[in-house]
């Protein structure tokens, strides 16, 4: 597939989708870096990539503290002397009225899910233009185009990633930095077989999505054979965002 030996980070890959998105690059042959803010879900990562032969290192991470960012990639480069890859994918939301949201809680989704990604990408692409480029990808959530309600601080970051996505493109094109996002809509990452047959019905794809779906389209992003696509974002969410609602 190409990425033998390539080196990639992952945030908030100790559960979910991150965690599907590191070890399918490990199985691609991949070096992973798992950055992760939970000691425990990080060491849980690390250790089912090594076993089955994969290899990873674990870097504990808070994407909302800029210093750790720093040390990531500092770690990153010192274990393995490139970076070709980074997935922002960490990424939380607080369902709250917007007239008892505080302060502190729209800061801590924005600071997690939108500046977490910028200070990555920043900081990444330090390393990855001194080899000469690279590639990252931003999950952002169709909630960057519809909403529920009271999910404001959660879809005005996730709206920011896809403005974050081409407005680094273009910064980082000359270094040869490709930017792109996935906007996935309903991933289970829980218990599918919990799953009622009208939540995979009422999807156009007759099914709710799972990890694998956003982590294959990761390797299609970040792959050399694709180096004409930047600046784009991927819908993946069965078709549920192109779905024309009315009531009967
Ligand atoms: N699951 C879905 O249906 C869905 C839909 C659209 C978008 N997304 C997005 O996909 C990404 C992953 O979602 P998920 O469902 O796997 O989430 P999850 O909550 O299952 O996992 C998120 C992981 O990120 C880690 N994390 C959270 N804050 C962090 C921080 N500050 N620093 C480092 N790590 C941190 C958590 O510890 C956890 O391991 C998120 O960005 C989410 O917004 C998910």
């Amino acid at each position: 597939m190409g990425f033998a030996n390539k080196i990639v980070i992952v945030t908030g890959a100790g559960r979910g989708i991150g965690y599907c998105i590191a070890l399918t690059y490990a199985a691609q042959g991949a070096k992973v870096v798992i950055a992760e803010k939970d000691q425990a879900l990080g060491e849980a990562a690390l250790s089912s990539i090594r076993d089955f032969g994969g290899e990873a290192i674990f870097c504990p991470t808070d994407v909302t503290n800029p210093d750790e960012i720093k040390h990531l990639m500092t770690q990153t480069a010192a274990a393995y002397h490139r970076l070709d890859i980074l997935i922002n994918n960490a990424g939380m939301g607080i369902t709250k009225s917007p007239y008892e949201l505080t302060v502190d809680q729209w800061d801590l989704v924005l600071n997690t899910n939108l500046r977490g990604a910028f200070l990555c990408s920043r900081e990444a692409a330090k390393i990855m233009r001194r080899q000469g480029g690279g590639a990252i990808v931003n999950i952002a959530s169709t909630r960057a185009f519809m909403s529920e309600a009271n999910t404001e601080a959660y879809s005005a970051s996730k709206g920011g990633i896809i403005a974050l996505t081409h407005a680094l493109a273009v910064s980082l094109a000359p270094d040869k930095i490709r930017v792109n996002s996935i906007s996935p809509g309903w991933i289970e990452t829980g218990d599918y077989a919990e799953l009622r047959e009208i939540d995979h019905l009422q999807h156009p794809a007759g099914r709710v999505g799972i990890p694998d779906d956003i982590a294959r389209a990761c390797l299609f992003l970040t792959h050399d054979d694709n180096g004409f696509i930047t600046g784009a974002n991927i819908m993946i969410d069965g078709g549920m965002t192109r779905k024309m609602i009315y009531e009967p």
